[in-house]
């Protein structure tokens, strides 16, 4: 039986995947600052919200009102209210106002997976989206540590059926590399004196996958992938 594809709401980017991603599977977004993993991370839970889901997005660096305000200025739907956006980012209010709350979600990834555990007693989200990983991979006492910890991460991910999307900006993101079911690779590259911005799928596990670095570019609606043209293999 084929699996269960899940749009990513970018349509350049499901033709890439084969069709989508396969739901209830954990995916990492990775790439350096402003390669628009935010925006991709956007569309997959806009995407979302647009089928009748509910919808799950911890942001952990950018403050959810800015969130809004560029996103909704894209025409996302950011005020639905099965899109509920979380502001894990640390601010003085938070821990004055709100005690424990930056704790909660940001202080370790074992206590982000137990928030979001909890999150999902009152309301069966189909996509998680934690944006980004980073803060919690710097929390982490030691690699060991992390590595157990996203792994139980990503099985309870999965154990909730949820299809999930994390964010990493680290270039060395090893530890989740191996450990989620795949990778999609966000890249600026200067040609010519001119940003371009490349994609490309470097793991799916369970699916074939287009083969191609693509490039894309971000506009007033978001990612538009450039499907025919390609700039290599991957290797
Ligand atoms: N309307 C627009 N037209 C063209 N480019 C835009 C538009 N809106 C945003 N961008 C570009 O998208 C980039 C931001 O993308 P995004 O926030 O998704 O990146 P990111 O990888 O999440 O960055 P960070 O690591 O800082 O979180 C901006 O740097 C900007 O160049
Ligand atoms: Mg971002």
């Amino acid at each position: 039986m084929n699996p269960v594809r899940v749009s990513t709401g970018v349509l350049g980017l499901d033709k890439m995947l084969n069709g989508g991603l396969i739901a209830g599977r954990v995916y990492l977004v990775k790439g350096s600052p402003g390669t628009g993993k935010t925006t991709l991370a956007m569309h997959f839970a806009m995407e979302g919200v647009r089928s009748g889901e509910d919808v799950l997005y911890i942001t952990l660096e950018e403050p959810a009102d800015n969130m809004r305000e560029d996103f909704g200025r894209m025409g996302f739907d950011v005020r639905n209210p099965h899109f509920v956006l979380l502001d894990a980012t640390p601010t003085v209010e938070k821990y004055v106002l709100v005690e424990d709350f930056f704790e909660t979600y940001a202080k370790s990834l074992e206590k982000l997976t137990s928030a979001i555990i909890e999150r999902f007693k009152d309301v069966n989200y189909s996509r998680v989206i934690v944006d980004p990983i980073t803060m919690l991979k710097i929390a982490a006492n030691t690699e060991i540590e992390y590595r157990k910890s996203f792994l139980a991460f990503v099985k309870s991910m999965m154990k909730l059926k949820a299809t999930v999307l994390i964010t990493s900006e680290l270039e060395k993101t090893n530890i989740e590399e191996y450990l989620v079911n795949g990778i999609i690779e966000l890249k600026r590259l200067e040609v010519k004196g001119k940003l371009m911005r490349t994609v490309r799928i470097t793991k799916f596990r369970g699916s074939g996958f287009d083969p191609f670095v693509r490039t894309f570019e971000i506009t007033d609606r978001g990612m538009v992938i450039n499907t025919n043209e390609n700039v290599g293999e991957v290797v």
